[in-house]
């Protein structure tokens, strides 16, 4: 990074102060430099012995963050940062003690006030050797943990799901005003204007009559129409081969050819598991066209007795899949994670199978109890 390229990035703090690390890593003591690092990084910092359940260490953002001095830090047990959260944080610790690493945003920190945090946190584990009071070497295991405060983050994910919930009762009433009150309207109009043949009699009255209860039932009919697309939401009223077999004509291209396969018997899903998979498809066929530089992909949906299965694959560049998914959020990277997360909330899973030049195989599999599923003619013919 050039001297131009640092002011770039570090243009004077809003505190005034200009440069403090910079002006400290000159200096050629190594444990000075992390120190430095350690001081002045924007994220909290922990330092963990998750078995004497203690912080070793927290950077001056922890203590920002939390509203403890550091003394106060390091004498608390973890325990008092998450509390009511132990089987969540066990549970962390542990991957990050299996894997090496981990992250998650299912914690929360509670701050000195009693505030509750939301939070992001990114952990090592790390292995120290250190003297103990007798000069005997010890092994010791530690966690490294990076942490950030996302409550804003929590807040406009907050006001989206609102603003989603105004739109979709705004659809609601315009669906309402355009289908039904309309033709409640024009039945009552129809109704008003048959009074003069009624008192009248004879075929004149009937054929009005007709007319109304034809107007009737064709209201009826797209009242059921509606609510069908109602329900069916992603699908947008199509059944679910079909609005997956139009997801993936959609994505052929000049340098891409697609393929759609239906194994076993169609059935119709519980509303919930059709807009799954029809969801983890878009993510999977937008994966192949953004990364995979494929020129062929095939989407299959499996219908089996216990449940769907759903596997997008392509032959394209493949990726690494033992290298962890970074999430950011200028980025990206949050597809492979939410199409796990779908099937997951289901019951099911999302197995990912790629590496470098052998394309990639993703398959999202969801338990569906036999009994659930109709045909789709079945539930079709009460249309
Ligand atoms: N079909 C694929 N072929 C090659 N690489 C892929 C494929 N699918 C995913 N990847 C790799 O996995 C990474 C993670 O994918 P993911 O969908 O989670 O994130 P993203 O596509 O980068 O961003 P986002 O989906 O949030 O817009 C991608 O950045 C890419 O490197
Ligand atoms: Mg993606």
């Amino acid at each position: 990074m050039s001297e131009q390229d640092f002011h770039q990035y570090g243009a004077p703090s809003r505190t005034g102060h200009h440069h403090p690390a910079l002006i400290q890593s000159v200096s050629n003591d190594k444990e000075e430099i992390y120190q430095t690092v350690f001081d002045h990084s924007n994220d909290a910092i922990f330092v963990i012995d998750p078995v004497e359940d203690r912080i070793v260490d927290a950077n001056p953002k922890a203590s920002a963050m939390l509203g403890y001095s550091r003394a106060e830090l390091l004498s608390l047990p973890v325990s008092a940062i998450h509390p009511n959260e132990m089987a969540v944080l066990q549970a962390f610790a542990q991957s990050v003690f299996d894997n090496g690493r981990g992250w998650t945003d299912e914690l929360t920190c509670r701050t000195k006030l009693g505030n509750i945090l939301p939070a992001e946190m990114s952990a090592s584990s790390i292995q120290i050797a250190s003297q103990n009071s007798l000069g005997q070497i010890v092994e010791g295991h530690l966690i490294i943990a990076m942490v950030r405060d996302i409550t804003e983050r929590r807040q406009a994910e907050a006001a989206e799901r609102e603003l989603a919930l105004v739109e979709e009762r705004n659809r609601l009433a315009r669906e309402i005003h355009d289908s039904l009150a309309q033709s409640l309207t024009a039945i009552i109009w129809l109704l008003n204007a048959s009074e003069l043949t009624v008192k009248a009699g004879g075929d004149a009255a009937l054929e009005s009559l007709n007319k109304v209860r034809d107007l009737a039932k064709e209201s009826l009919q797209e009242a059921r129409r509606s609510v069908w697309d109602l329900r069916s939401g992603p699908l947008k009223g199509l059944s679910l081969v079909e609005a997956l077999e139009q997801e993936t004509a959609k994505t052929t291209g000049l340098n891409l050819g697609t393929a759609f396969n239906v194994t076993g018997k169609e059935r119709v899903m519980p509303g919930g598991v059709e807009s799954a998979v029809l969801r983890i498809c878009q993510e999977g066929l937008a994966n192949v066209l953004k990364h995979a530089n494929a020129s062929r992909v095939t989407v299959t949906v499996a219908y089996g007795k216990t449940g769907i299965e759903l596997t997008v694959s392509d032959n394209g560049i493949g990726f690494d899949t033992e290298i962890p998914l970074q999430w950011d959020k200028d980025k990206g990277g949050f597809g492979l994670i939410s199409m796990r997360e779908r099937a997951q909330l289901l019951g099911g899973g999302l197995t990912v199978k790629s590496s470098l030049g052998n394309g990639t195989n993703v398959v999202a599999a969801i338990p569906v109890p036999p009994e659930t599923g109709t045909t789709p003619e079945v539930n079709n013919a009460q249309g």
